[in-house]
Order: C-alpha cells, then sequence, then structure tokens
C-alpha cells in the first residue's frame, strides 16, 4: 500500500552564542533591518501617512429669509436695493413689488434639494439696469462625518448687456474649503455660526462690499456655480427675476484622525515586514547553517 504525506513539520536547530559576539551582532543588526526597512520603503512611497479625507453628504440647507437684491442702474448713485431689513431699502415699497420663496425637499429624505426664489422688480421709467446682485443667507449643516453649523451666503450676479426684462437663473450650491475641516467627533464646529447678513443700522454705503469682503476671510464658504443664466431682454418696465438653486451632494474634505491614519498605514507596513521577514530569514539560514559565523549548533535530540 502506498503511503500519502498528510502532514510535516520541522525540527528546531538553535544556534547560541555570546553576548555581544559577532554573531549576535549580526541577529540584531538584521532584526532592525526587518523592522525599520519596510518602514521608510512604506513611508518613502507615499500615501502612507493620508493627510487628507474626504466624504460626501448632502448638507441640510435653509434659506434664512435674510436677502439684499442691489440693482444698479445708469444712475450709480441710486442702486435699488430691495430686503429683509426695510433701513436699507431706498423706495424698497415702490421698486420691490414681489418677492416668493420656494424650498423643495429631495424625495427620499427631509433635505432641501432645490431654492426656488422670484422677484419682480419695478424700477423707475426713466433708469435702464445695468446689473444685478442677490445675496441670500443661508443656514448650512453638516451631520454626518463632520458636524458642521454655519450661517452661509449664496450669491448671484449678473451684468446685463442691453436692458432687462428678466433673468432666469439656475445654479448649484458649492462648498468652497480653503483648508480641511479639523473634524472633531461629537462636536459641532460653529465657527462660522454668525450671520454676515445683520445689518448695522443706518450703514448704506457698500453693504455689498462688506458683507463680500468678511465672507472672503472665511475659510469654509458656500457658492452658486452658474449651471446656465438667461436674460430677457426688453424695455418692459418690470423685471422678473427668477432664481433656482440646487442643493446637491458635496464632496468635504477633512482632516483624518491617528485612529484611522493608523488603520491605513499598519497593512501597508505589515505586507512589507512579512516579505522582508522571510528574505532575511533565508540569509541568516545561508549565514548559519555555513558556519559563517562563530555560534553552537544545539541539535533538538541533543537537548
Ligand atoms: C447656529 O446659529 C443658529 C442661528 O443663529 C442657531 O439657531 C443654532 O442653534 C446655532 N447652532 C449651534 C450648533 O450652536
Amino acid at each position: 500500500m502506498a503511503l500519502y504525506k498528510l502532514f510535516s513539520c520541522n525540527l528546531e536547530v538553535t544556534y547560541k552564542s555570546y553576548f555581544l559576539s559577532k554573531a549576535m551582532i549580526f541577529t540584531l543588526f538584521t532584526t532592525i533591518i526587518n523592522i525599520i526597512l519596510p518602514f521608510i520603503i512604506a513611508y518613502r512611497g507615499r500615501g502612507f501617512w493620508l493627510k487628507s479625507e474626504s466624504y460626501f453628504e448632502r448638507p441640510a440647507a435653509h434659506f434664512t429669509y435674510d436677502y439684499l437684491l442691489l440693482l444698479e442702474t445708469d444712475d450709480p448713485s441710486q442702486p435699488i436695493i430691495c430686503s429683509n431689513e426695510e433701513s436699507l431699502q431706498n423706495h424698497g415699497e415702490e421698486y420691490c413689488t414681489e418677492f416668493e420663496v420656494k424650498e423643495t425637499y429631495c424625495k427620499d429624505n427631509s433635505k432641501t434639494c432645490m431654492m426656488d426664489f422670484k422677484f419682480i422688480i419695478n424700477p423707475p421709467l426713466d433708469r435702464t439696469v445695468t446689473s444685478v446682485v442677490l445675496i441670500l443667507g443661508l443656514d448650512f449643516q453638516l451631520k454626518a462625518t463632520c458636524p458642521l453649523h454655519m450661517q452661509s451666503l449664496a450669491v448671484v450676479t449678473k451684468d446685463f448687456a442691453v436692458p432687462p426684462s428678466g433673468l432666469k437663473y439656475y445654479g448649484d450650491l458649492l462648498l468652497q474649503q480653503v483648508e480641511h475641516l479639523p473634524c472633531i467627533k461629537y462636536s459641532v464646529d460653529t465657527k462660522y455660526n454668525q450671520s454676515l447678513l445683520n445689518f448695522n443700522k443706518g450703514v448704506t454705503d457698500n453693504v455689498v462690499d462688506n458683507i463680500m469682503k468678511s465672507y472672503f476671510e472665511r475659510t469654509v464658504t458656500t457658492q452658486v456655480k452658474t449651471f446656465n443664466s438667461r436674460a430677457t431682454n426688453g424695455h418692459t418696465g418690470a423685471i422678473d427675476i427668477e432664481v433656482h438653486i440646487r442643493v446637491p451632494e458635496m464632496e468635504i474634505l477633512y482632516i483624518p484622525s491617528v485612529l484611522q491614519e493608523l488603520k491605513w498605514a499598519w497593512p501597508q507596513y505589515l505586507s512589507l515586514v512579512v516579505v522582508f521577514y522571510w528574505i532575511i530569514n533565508r540569509i541568516k539560514r545561508f549565514v548559519f547553517n555555513n558556519r559563517l559565523l562563530m555560534a553552537w549548533e544545539v541539535m533538538p535530540w541533543k537537548k
């Protein structure tokens, strides 16, 4: 009857030597190489220690009912201003005749997917509107990995080459980050949770410039990216402004935690250690088997 090999195990041959002998220094040296070299290779290979992570989330964004609509006319000293802040409006009641807002929720959850704004402006007949700036106040919240609550803005601008009778604007709300979010677990980032549209009463000069200046100083902002905008021409008197802003999923960049970095770095390091361990073991076996260094060989049956 033939026999089949079912299992095998090695006999352990031990090599012994004195403290600080050549053989010991050799063993120490190879062990250190086995630990350090994989680390150097993994580190030099880039992407070992992550400094950046990102994920996608649809924010909870709502219109705060703070707004400023400024129409420049051919008379630069007399812009038309419509706002929820009445002290800013010059003849507001006369010119800003209608304002409507609609927020539409997404199908699957309770977040806003679309914001629609509609303004009807009746400028004085002797003036031509040349450009429009619309600033909308938003309450913006991230809830998943990096909780954040801020009061941000959506700004829409448009210059008119010829006198307009209306504007149809379509755009996407985007998150603009100057740097990564610090992303601290279980703590909501409220650094920018102050509204920029709390107007100083009586100050009506350069309102837009002042708002934009302080907004530009922030490291996290929201902006509106134009999808399409179209002005209709005509001297009909009333100007019909329609603005539609979508709230898409956004990519959020953040600094990963140390634990997250380790989780990523550990397997890279370990996979190299295994390879080096195998190679170094071969070298050691060769050195000791061939008696290249002084060491006593202890056979298992001689113990
Ligand atoms: C942020 O500000 C809003 C409005 O001022 C407030 O209702 C909200 O509670 C604030 N959020 C946090 C987390 O403090």
